[in-house]
């Protein structure tokens, strides 16, 4: 699926909590930044959205998953392109300036006023259940947004071609977010997604 930054709002719900509108900006420079984060935020905002369908969410819900999806990795507009587009292994140095990319998602949203569920399941996008996250929140202190955007954030990058290696078939992304159950991923909200996913397509 090719996503360019004009289509954004045509693959989100029928917004009527939020005005996408305020976000273009934003969305255009993570384009022009990273095509590949800003491909992927789209499409992990449609993750989220098909998850929380799943899970009967109510329609505010669903635009606020929706956005937390769209939004997550916006951090990564202050991230160097030279780390986000290497293609070997990262330095230790080059992971802690990646692990910084939650905060500063949330940093540059401060400006706009969006509640608090939205602010914080992003900044704790990258938390497992068992506290070996970016952060070590553990599961207990996680939202059920926190650990949706878990699952669907990681099926989208194993799902995904990257500079260092091709996409996984669904069928191996899923058995990989299995491999991660419990320690990692949610249970039931694994199970969720998984029974989303379409085997009859490879993405
Ligand atoms: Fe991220």
């Amino acid at each position: 699926m090719t996503i360019t930054p004009n289509v954004a709002g045509n693959l989100a719900l029928n917004l009527r909590k939020f005005d996408l509108s305020g976000f273009d900006p934003l969305l255009k420079e993570l384009y022009q930044h990273d095509k590949y984060t800003y491909q992927h935020s789209v499409r992990v905002g449609h993750y989220m959205q098909r998850l929380g369908e799943r899970l009967s969410l109510s329609s505010d819900q669903l635009e606020e998953a929706y956005l937390v999806g769209l939004l997550h990795d916006i951090g990564k507009l202050r991230m160097d392109k030279k780390i986000l587009q290497k293609r070997s292994m990262l330095s230790t140095q080059e992971l802690e300036l990646m692990r910084a990319h939650p905060k500063e998602s949330v940093a540059i949203l401060k400006d706009y006023n969006l509640p608090d569920i939205i602010t914080n399941a992003i900044l704790h996008h990258h938390e497992n259940l068992n506290g070996t996250g970016y952060y070590a929140v553990e599961g207990a202190n996680l939202s059920l947004y926190s650990k949706m955007i878990r699952i669907v954030d990681s099926y989208d990058a194993m799902t995904s071609n990257r500079a260092y290696r091709t996409a996984l078939p669904i069928d191996a992304a899923v058995h990989e977010l299995q491999n991660g159950e419990g320690a990692f991923f949610d249970h039931e909200l694994l199970q969720k997604f998984i029974a989303t996913c379409d085997y009859n397509k490879r993405k």
